[in-house]
Formats: C-alpha cells, sequence, structure tokens
C-alpha cells in the first residue's frame, strides 16, 4: 500500500501520502487497460509502455502516463530513469498462437526478450516486485490431470507455450540470485468488455460480437473441445492480489469449470434471448482437446476466487457489445 511521510511545520502536522508508482506494459490492452483503470480507482500513479499493435488508443486511462513505445526497445531504461516504480506488471505479449507457430522468432523476441528487457530494468531500479501475465492452457499443453494443479508437469505444445514458461524461468532465476520477488499468473481463458478488436480473441468475445453484428458463429469440430473461462474482474481482482501479498511464485488463476463450445452458444442465445447463425468448420489441426486449471492454490495462499459466473459475465459481455453499436 502507500508509504506514509510525517512532517512538521510549524505546529501543523502534515500527512502526505504517497501511493504506489505502477508500470503496466500492455496498457492499452484487454486485460492491461483493464488493470490500469482499477490500479488508478485505488489511487496509485500509473504510467503505461504499449506500442498499439493490438492495444487501442481510445482504452488509455487519461490520467496514466503513456509512452508509446516497444518493450524491445533500449527507450525502455529511460523510462525507468523517469520513474521510480515500486511495482511493475507485465503484460505486454504477442499473444496470438497460431502467430507463433507461423512465426516463433518474432515471439520469442517480444515474449522473452522484450519481457527480459523489463525485468533486468526492473532488477537494476530495485522495483519490490514483478508480476506477470502467463497463461494454463498454452503451458500445460494437453494435460493428463484436469482440473490441472501448478504442480503437473508443463509441456508446451506451441512457441507461445514454450516462451512463456521460459520467462516464467527467468524470473524464478532473478529471483534465486538476485531476490526480485515475483508472481506469474497462469491465466485460463479469459473473456469481458474490451477483449474483441475484430481479429484473434477469446472465443466468447468472438461468438458475443458476432451474435450482436448478426454474423455467422463458425464452431471448430464438433464444438465438444473444454475450456475453463474467466471473467475480466475476478482476473483483475487476481492481479491486485498478486500485489497486495508477499508471496513469491506461480499461480493459477481460473474459474476451475469444463464448459465446451457448444454450451457456450447455449448460454449466449440464452441470454440474447435468440438462436445465433452458426457453422461449423473443420476441427483445427493440432488444437487442445481439453483444457481447465485448479485454483486451490491461489484461493489457500491469496484469498482469491472466482466471483463472476459464467452467465453473469456473459449478460456483462453481450451489454458492453450492445454499447459499441451505438
Ligand atoms: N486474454 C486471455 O485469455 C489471456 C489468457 C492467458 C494469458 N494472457 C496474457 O495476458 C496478457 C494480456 O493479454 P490481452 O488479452 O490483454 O491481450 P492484448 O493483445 O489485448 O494486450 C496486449 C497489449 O500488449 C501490447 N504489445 C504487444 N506487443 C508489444 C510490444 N512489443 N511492445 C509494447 N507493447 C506491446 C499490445 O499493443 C496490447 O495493448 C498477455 O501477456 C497474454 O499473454 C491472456
Amino acid at each position: 500500500m502507500g508509504r506514509m511521510l510525517r512532517h512538521v511545520t510549524r505546529n501543523k502536522i502534515i500527512i502526505r501520502i504517497f501511493m504506489a508508482k505502477c508500470l503496466v506494459t500492455g496498457g492499452a490492452g484487454f486485460i492491461g487497460s483493464n488493470l490500469v483503470d482499477a490500479l488508478i480507482d485505488q489511487g496509485e500513479e500509473v504510467a503505461i509502455i504499449d506500442n498499439l499493435s493490438t492495444g487501442k488508443k481510445e482504452y488509455l486511462n487519461p490520467r496514466a502516463k503513456f509512452y508509446e513505445i516497444d518493450i524491445c526497445s533500449d527507450d525502455v531504461a529511460k523510462v525507468f530513469a523517469e520513474n521510480k516504480f515500486d511495482y511493475v506488471f507485465h503484460l505486454a505479449a504477442q499473444m496470438d498462437v497460431r502467430a507463433s507457430v507461423d512465426d516463433p522468432i518474432t515471439d520469442n523476441k517480444i515474449n522473452v526478450l522484450g519481457g527480459f528487457n523489463i525485468l533486468k530494468q526492473s532488477k537494476k531500479n530495485n522495483i519490490k516486485k514483478f508480476i506477470f501475465t502467463s497463461t494454463g492452457g498454452a503451458v500445460y499443453g494437453d494435460a493428463k490431470e484436469i482440473p490441472t494443479t501448478e504442480q503437473y508437469l508443463p509441456h508446451p505444445v506451441s512457441p507461445y507455450g514454450i516462451h512463456k514458461l521460459t520467462f516464467e524461468k527467468y524470473l524464478s532465476y532473478f529471483f534465486e540470485v538476485y531476490k526480485l520477488p515475483y508472481i506469474a499468473l497462469r491465466f485460463s481463458n479469459v473473456y469481458g468488455p474490451r477483449q474483441y478488436k475484430g481479429g484473434e480473441a477469446g472465443v466468447i468475445s468472438i461468438f458475443i460480437d458476432h451474435a450482436v453484428n448478426d454474423k455467422e458463429c463458425v464452431i471448430n469440430g464438433d464444438g465438444k473441445q473444454t475450456r475453463d473461462f474467466i471473467y475480466i474482474s475476478d482476473i483483475i481482482e487476481a492481479i491486485l492480489a498478486a500485489k497486495k501479498f508477499d508471496h513469491v511464485g506461480v499461480f493459477n488463476v481460473s474459474d476451475g469449470r469444463e464448459t465446451n463450445l457448444l454450451e457456450i452458444v447455449e448460454y449466449i442465445e440464452k441470454s440474447i434471448g435468440c438462436k445465433l447463425k452458426t457453422r461449423h468448420a473443420e476441427a483445427k489441426f493440432g488444437e487442445q482437446k481439453r483444457s481447465c486449471l485448479d485454483y486451490g492454490k491461489i484461493r489457500k495462499i491469496l484469498s482469491w476466487e472466482p466471483k463472476v459466473g459464467l452467465i453473469e459475465g456473459i449478460k456483462k459481455t453481450i451489454k458492453w457489445s450492445r454499447e459499441q453499436l451505438k
């Protein structure tokens, strides 16, 4: 929380509260922009690094300092020199799994080397804690244990998963050697307002967008592949809990329930009050059949658990998507 400075001028005691200084990389993106808003609501001072490759200018909170730069650039050092950050939330990423398969080198440059650039400056400038947004599904791969716990041996089957796991290893190395505290949060499938930007995004946001725009929803394969879906406000609470509690390590963040695509279509239809236009396409080669994470560790240690159920989250996302139409 904030640091308090107490000093006496004449007979008056002036108490000044300095809130924490936070850096959010990827702060113009879906999760990053929602996080920036929450930190600013808590009274924190926030700076953002984002190259706007998928992020949007209109999601930038006007009360945050914005640096339009790439996480791989040397200018990152200047941002750290200009600000004395307490916390670094590293969200900027190339996060399209298929793009990582097509171009693993670019994925590595952003997700490993770019992250390393942020981490190196965090250590040099003695920040208090580094919080990293990792991924569950892509790191565990086709897990035999469902729901999957953090003890399960990761078996990533995409460059994206390999690079997220590699960066987690750098975090653990910096903690062992330099005592830089960190938390890596392995998210399941996140959905909610600001996700859909017209390209690759989570299936719930895509289907809702297509539903409100009367477009066809394409279901790959039989639609029985499962995921566990977590609403954006629960994710933000998990990130804030990671900042608040003095713990180090890796935590799953999920809803812990498997839901298949056909059920998602049914929930959206019920919430929106009409049938969706759907079409089945061929199953995607290599697509995971099942993915579901266990959130017992974060519940026990960081006192976090999901609050927004699937139907409620879908309704909130539909409301937001309809507002975008206006
Ligand atoms: N959305 C999910 O379901 C999900 C699941 C697991 C993990 N994550 C992780 O959460 C984080 C945020 O994801 P999101 O869904 O908000 O994605 P997003 O694409 O909306 O946000 C990523 C942000 O990073 C910025 N960015 C990308 N490359 C950059 C670079 N080289 N330099 C500076 N900025 C750059 C983009 O412009 C964007 O604003 C990512 O690290 C992602 O891997 C997301």
